[in-house]
């Protein structure tokens, strides 16, 4: 893996403080220092990896798949449910038996888990063997850090003060086909139920040239696909003085010559405008997909849950997207069992499902997060109440994706070839959110072909390669 970006806008301190880390290091006697990285949580969290990733190249680690050969363990936590967490702990206290064996192991964890004060205090209280704990704003300091924790005491970092977004970090990129663009981090909205704007701050958008100038130089490294990332994309901009929302951000992006893709991530229903739209319908690199988050079909459960939209008002938009971009596909989250949910919500939500036809939902059961309004609402039906809608509503979702998919058969794709699969056929995204299998060779691996949908089986879509 090669630190493929320019360094030289970083932080100079912390620039100095890789050199010092390196020295130190050499030192130490530890020879060939490598870095382990485990990631949770969402594509953000994985963006954000890939930064920690080049500043730790930078202080002189390379890069480990094996958690036994590392000097260097870091945890990027994500705090979103309860099952994300109970994961973090136990991996964690695995690394106690690794110190062991390798005095010069430091471990550390950050992310959205470790913003939490009391989840930070734990660390820092309970496993005296953690050295390193940083929240989600302080990433950028790593080299600094990790010189700290080298020369002195435990390092706790958890201010989350919305300063202004550190730019020119080193990245080293998990792929070089697929890349990751984050256009704003932190979230303004709080939903009921999300801990994210507690543990990701205000909303922050990037400078439009920062991001122009980072999507064109992946470009010329040969990436084909830009996933834009954001909280809520549709609010790009916002209180910005250049004026660019994300409807012009998403046309100065397709104005970039080359030949690739833009994907983006998450649409939130009550930013997404008419004007958004039409730029999705005009910008031809801009895939045919909206992921839209609706949460519940029932609108007194929106409204509680704080999303700034109803039923009516979620079933215009989509009916106003399909009208404008023909075939448009859509995919959304739902939280089923939300406090003080009813069956006969739940059934609003089934309801909406079956009306507008996603072709595949992320589906999840309502989680109590300490410190989010929702977790003191009154909670009566039980987990395994919830348990039994959320298999109905993943049965009633398998019949439309079955559906939706078998509807494809005759369809023209053009599908950016991405790998080979274990049965020795090819695979990629067309220019919809589906994947497509075909049979194909080495060389397409990384290029645009076009492909006819023949069979759907086995839950995957098979085609051939027409040109
Ligand atoms: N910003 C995105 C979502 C980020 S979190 C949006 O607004 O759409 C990803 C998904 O996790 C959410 O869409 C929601 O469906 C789910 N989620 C968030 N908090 C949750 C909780 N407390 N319990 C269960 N699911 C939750
Ligand atoms: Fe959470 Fe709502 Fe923000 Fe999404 S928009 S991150 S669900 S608070
Ligand atoms: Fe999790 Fe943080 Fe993402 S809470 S979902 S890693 S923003």
């Amino acid at each position: 893996m090669i630190l493929s970006e320019k360094t030289n806008g970083y932080l100079p301190e912390q620039c100095a403080y890789a050199k010092r880390v390196q020295a130190l290091l050499t030192e130490r006697g530890v020879v060939s220092p490598k870095a382990h990285i485990v990631t949770f949580g969402c594509q953000q969290n994985v963006s954000d990896s890939e930064r920690i990733k080049g500043m730790l190249l930078l202080c002189g680690y390379s890069l480990t798949e094996e958690i036994t050969e590392a000097d260097f363990i870091l945890f990027n936590t994500c705090a979103v449910r309860g099952h994300a967490e109970d994961r973090v702990y136990g991996n964690v206290g695995a690394t106690k038996k690794l110190k062991q064996a390798n005095p010069n192991l430091m471990v550390s964890v950050c992310g959205c888990m470790a913003q939490q004060q009391s989840v930070a205090s734990k660390f820092y209280k309970s496993y005296p063997y953690v050295d390193i704990v940083f929240g989600t704003q302080q990433y950028h300091r790593l080299p600094e850090f990790i010189y700290r924790r080298i020369t002195g005491k435990r390092v706790y970092e958890l201010t989350l003060d919305n300063a202004d977004i550190v730019e020119d970090i080193p990245i080293s990129r998990d792929g070089d086909l697929k890349g990751w663009l984050p256009i704003m981090y932190g979230c303004n909205n709080f939903c009921t139920y999300c801990i994210v704007p507690y543990v990701r701050g205000r909303e922050r958008s990037r400078d439009p040239q920062e991001i122009i100038a980072e999507a064109t130089k992946m470009i010329n490294d040969g990436f084909k696909e830009i996933m834009l990332l954001g909280q809520n994309v549709n609010s790009y901009g916002k209180g910005e003085s250049h004026g660019i929302n994300f409807e012009k951000l998403l046309r100065m992006i397709n104005d970039i010559p080359g030949d690739f893709r833009i994907r983006f991530m998450t649409s939130h229903p009550k930013d997404c405008t008419e004007e958004l739209l039409d730029a999705i319908r005009d910008c031809k690199k801009v895939e045919r997909h909206i992921h839209l988050p609706f949460q519940s079909g029932s609108s007194r459960i929106l409204k509680q849950m704080n999303r700034h939209y109803d039923r009516e008002g979620y079933l215009k938009l989509i009916s106003a997207a399909r009208e404008r971009i023909p075939d448009v596909e859509f995919t959304s989250d739902i939280i089923v069992g939300f406090p003080g949910e009813t069956y006969e919500d739940f059934c609003e939500t089934l309801s909406l499902v079956k009306e507008v036809k996603f072709t595949s939902l992320f589906t999840f059961i309502y989680s109590p997060r300490e410190g989010t309004p929702a977790a003191t609402m009154p909670d009566p039906i039980s987990r395994e109440e919830k348990g039994k809608w959320f298999s109905e509503l993943l049965v009633t979702q398998d019949e439309i994706s079955k559906e939706l998919n078998s509807s494809l058969i005759g369809k023209k794709m053009r599908v950016l070839c991405e790998e080979e699969t274990a049965d020795g056929l090819f695979t990629g995204k067309g220019e919809y959110y589906s994947s497509v299998t075909f049979e194909g060779n080495h060389d397409m691996i990384g290029k645009f072909v076009t492909v006819r949908v023949e069979k759907y089986e086995n839950n995957t879509l098979y085609g051939t390669v027409i040109n």
